[in-house]
């Protein structure tokens, strides 16, 4: 079931982004970001566990399949992050948030999203081919793992705009 974030998520999206990414948003972070009004952010969840449940902290949230964190300003989007619960991965969960996101765009009259992906990050890169954006940018060595150095690819999906 994928509804939109509200702040009670916001503990469990900053536990499960800190699992996920090097460079994670806290709990502050998604606090401010969830109350601007450009903010457009959905959870997938468990069926039958839609509301947040008090755990230790550090725990991920056994109700939360994936989040995924975007911004919207007159029709143009930028997909913040996307993160799926690492033993639900590869199930479905980030193709129903993307879906669930564009259905929105729709109604939103979205016409461009843009994104950056770290381009060793298969997963991801495979999952926005999917649904049509493609890169037209690199930011050099903008992402660090240890001492490796990764670009990021900038992807945008713009249906109006000539191809590339
Ligand atoms: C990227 C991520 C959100 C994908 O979510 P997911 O629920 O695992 O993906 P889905 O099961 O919906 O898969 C959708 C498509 O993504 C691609 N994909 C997903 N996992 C993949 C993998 N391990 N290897 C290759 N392609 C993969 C495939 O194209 C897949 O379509 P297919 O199953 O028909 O082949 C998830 O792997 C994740 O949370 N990764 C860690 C956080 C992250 O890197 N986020 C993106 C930051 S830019």
């Amino acid at each position: 079931m994928i509804r939109r974030i509200t702040p009670a998520d916001c503990d469990a999206i900053a536990t499960l982004e800190a699992r996920l990414f090097a460079t994670a948003l806290d709990q502050a972070r998604l606090m401010g970001l969830q109350s601007n009004p450009v903010f457009c952010g959905f959870v997938d969840l468990v069926p039958d566990q839609d509301q947040p449940q008090s755990i230790s902290a550090g725990d991920l949230a056994p109700y939360l399949n994936g989040y995924l964190l975007a911004t919207m300003i007159d029709g143009e989007a930028e997909i913040l992050s996307i993160g799926v619960t690492p033993d639900r991965q590869r199930q479905g969960v980030g193709k129903l948030l993307l879906q669930h996101f564009f259905e929105h765009g729709t109604s939103q009259n979205m016409a461009r999203v843009v994104l950056e992906v770290a381009e060793d990050n298969v997963p991801a890169l495979g999952l926005y081919r999917d649904f049509g954006f493609v890169e037209f940018g690199r930011r050099k060595d903008y992402y660090k793992q240890g001492n490796r150095k990764i670009d990021a690819i900038m992807m945008k999906w713009c249906p109006t705009e000539a191809f590339p």
